[in-house]
């Protein structure tokens, strides 16, 4: 039994992530899933059947029309969202959409701005800054503990699951960046990206990506739905310590490596390299689900009126990398500023 106080939450598409939302949105305590929906009965049957308490429908009006619905979790595909989210900011609900925010920095920006002229909570499903591992890494990482980052390597690749209206930098690239800009706290200044089409004229089914940061930090990232086995493995190389964190690990998702070069100062001015090779540790790490911090937190934002900590702003600074890295795809991997202008520049944190 919820609180007479729970805000009621309803839950659009029950596709394959869908499910996953609705099951963590009926625990988190505070909230009421009072609905959920999807076009296609035969997605929305069995999710009906497993949440009876809440009402059921095949139609999205019903809930924007609906006064007593106070907020909306939409997983529905990339293509729908600003649509969808723009309709739900103007019948006055908070939103948490999926990833990434739009298809266009335009729309982005239109959504950002509607929500906050609306005064309602708009959030971005960057799960992965919920991740227990990823929250680890950005402790050590504001710790000192890494020391200044050199480089950032990763590589998420799998067989499919292709998607019908967007490529793999739009499906998977979302994560990596908004893991990036987690941990790195700033946007790429430039990027450049090549990619290929291997089943599908229109979408890349592979896509790697080079970031360039402000800081000086360069990041590589693998993408593919078109790989022999799953791979979630990214290295962090920093002047003090080097880590790496792979996410398919059961227990230890990541490793702390003690290892690094340093200079000995040699005769007449010149250096020594030493390679310096020492303990590595793994850290403990917290076990809730990401997607349950994630709905948590997307409750705790419209009781308290906080900013999320995946923000509008940051789903509009995902958008522009990735808008940046499709303009480079279609250059065959020219750079590309993710800011038009300098000002722009000087604006990222
Ligand atoms: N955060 C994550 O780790 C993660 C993982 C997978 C997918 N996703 C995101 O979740 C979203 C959905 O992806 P998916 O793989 O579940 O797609 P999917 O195609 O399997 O499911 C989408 C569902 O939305 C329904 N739908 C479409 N338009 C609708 C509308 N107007 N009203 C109601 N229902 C509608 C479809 O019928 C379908 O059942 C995407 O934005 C994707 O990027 C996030």
């Amino acid at each position: 039994m919820k609180a007479a106080t729970s805000v009621r939450v309803a839950a659009v598409g029950c596709g394959y992530w869908g499910p996953n939302v609705i099951r963590n949105l009926d625990a988190v305590p505070g909230f009421e899933l009072c609905c959920v929906c999807d076009v296609d009965p035969q997605r929305l049957r069995p999710v009906a059947a497993r949440y009876p308490a809440a009402r059921s429908t095949t139609d999205i009006e019903d809930i924007y029309n609906d006064s007593a619905v106070d907020a909306i979790y939409l997983s529905t595909p990339v293509s729908t969202h600003y649509a969808l989210v723009r309709r739900a900011l103007e019948s006055g609900k908070h939103v948490l959409v999926e990833k990434p925010l739009a298809t266009t920095v335009d729309e982005a920006e239109d959504l950002a701005r509607l929500a906050a002229v609306n005064k309602r909570t708009l959030m971005v499903g960057h799960t992965f800054v919920f991740s227990p591992p990823v929250r680890k890494i950005k402790e050590l990482i504001d710790a000192g503990l890494i020391g200044p980052i050199y480089y950032v390597e990763t590589t998420r690749v799998n067989l499919g699951l292709f998607q019908k209206d967007v490529s793999v930098l739009w499906d998977l690239g979302p994560h990596d960046l908004s893991i990036l800009n987690y941990w790195l706290d700033e946007v790429p200044v430039q990027v450049s990206s090549r990619g290929r089409s291997f089943h599908d004229e229109a979408l890349e089914d592979v896509a790697f990506m080079t970031l360039e940061f402000p800081s000086g930090i360069l990041a590589q990232v693998q993408l593919s739905w078109l790989a022999p086995s799953k791979l979630r493995r990214t290295s962090i190389v920093g002047r003090q310590r080097m880590v790496v964190y792979d996410d398919l690990e059961p227990v230890e998702k990541i490793k702390v490596y003690d290892r690094g070069i340093d200079r000995q100062p040699a005769s007449f001015g010149e250096f020594q390299l030493t390679y310096r090779s020492g303990d590595i540790l793994s850290p403990h790490l917290d076990t809730t689900e990401p997607l349950f911090t994630e709905c948590a937190h997307f409750l705790e934002c419209i009781q308290s009126g906080r900013e999320p900590d995946t923000s509008p702003r940051t789903g509009v600074d995902i958008v522009r990398v990735l808008q940046a890295a499709e303009r480079s795809l279609r250059f065959d991997g020219a750079p590309q500023l993710v800011y038009d202008d300098v000002a722009a520049i000087e604006r990222t944190p």
